[in-house]
Parts: structure tokens; sequence; C-alpha cells
């Protein structure tokens, strides 16, 4: 089992009668440092994001705007998390398999990783991924 675990951060909300403002940063909010930035925007209706996962990338996921489902595999059991709030987002550790789906209209996800793109680093097949958390070392 991957006993790195996942979890909802939430972030630091500055209430403001001119709209709300909240923010992360390196290596306080969330538990890595960031290196890269991406995001998922005009998922038509039904579509999937995702499955697969990281051999080293950790993540942080956060509903900028509308909601949609992340659900994870950690190598023996399966969680979802419904992520609608734009204060709190979450934490993705690495060897976990990740499914995205259920987008609302309009809805924005913003991914920050601790890492460059690398094609090398995904497990996209999950039968593969399987058998490669058996004998993770570090899991
Ligand atoms: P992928 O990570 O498979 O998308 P998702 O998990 O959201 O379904 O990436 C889709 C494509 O985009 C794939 O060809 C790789 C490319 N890509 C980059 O070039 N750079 C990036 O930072 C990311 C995240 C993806």
């Amino acid at each position: 089992m991957n006993k790195s675990k996942s979890f909802i951060i939430d972030l630091p909300k500055i209430l403001d009668k001119r709209g709300n403002l909240s923010f992360f940063e390196n290596d306080n909010q969330i538990p890595f440092s960031i290196v890269r930035t991406y995001w998922i925007y005009d998922v038509p209706g039904g579509e999937l994001r995702g499955s697969h996962a990281f051999k080293q990338q950790q993540e942080f996921i956060v509903a900028l705007s509308g909601s949609f489902d992340i659900t994870l595999h950690n190598g023996e059991e399966e969680k979802t998390y419904s992520m609608n709030r734009s204060y709190s987002g979450l934490y993705i550790p690495r060897m976990m398999w990740r499914k995205i789906d259920n987008f609302s209209t309009n809805s924005l996800a913003l991914i920050v990783s601790d890492r460059n793109f690398d094609e090398s680093d995904y497990i996209r097949d999950f039968e593969e991924f399987m058998q490669l958390i058996k004998v993770d070392e570090y899991v």
C-alpha cells in the first residue's frame, strides 16, 4: 500500500467585501517546492482526465472555479474527493492512480507540481501501476 497519504489542505482566506483572496507559496501551505504550474479548462461535459500515476511527481490541485471529482487509488483502495472550493486543494503524493471527472461547465483546475513535465514519469497502464506499487521501495 502507498503509505504516503493524499489530503485536503485549507488555504488562507483573506475575506474582503471587495472580494476574497487565497494563496499558497513554496514550502509553506503545501509540502513541496513548486516547479511547474498548469491548468485544465474548457473540459467538455462527460470528459475524463488523468487515468495515470506518477512515479515521482507530487501535485496539489485546486478547483479555482466550478467543480470536479478526483478519484485516487493507492494500490489498495479508492477514494474520491469532490473539489468545489477555491480556498482549499488536494495534495497528491507520488504513486497514486488518479482520475478527474464530473467537470462542471466552465470549471478550472489549477495544478502545481514539484518537477518539470517528463513523460517517462507517467504510468499510464493501471495493471502496470498495480504491479509497480507492490514492489515500490518507497511506499
Ligand atoms: P496529461 O498529463 O496526460 O493530461 P491529464 O492527466 O490532464 O489528462 O497531459 C496531456 C498532454 O499534455 C500530454 O500529451 C502531455 C502534455 N503535457 C505537457 O506537454 N506539459 C505538461 O505540463 C502537462 C501536464 C501535459
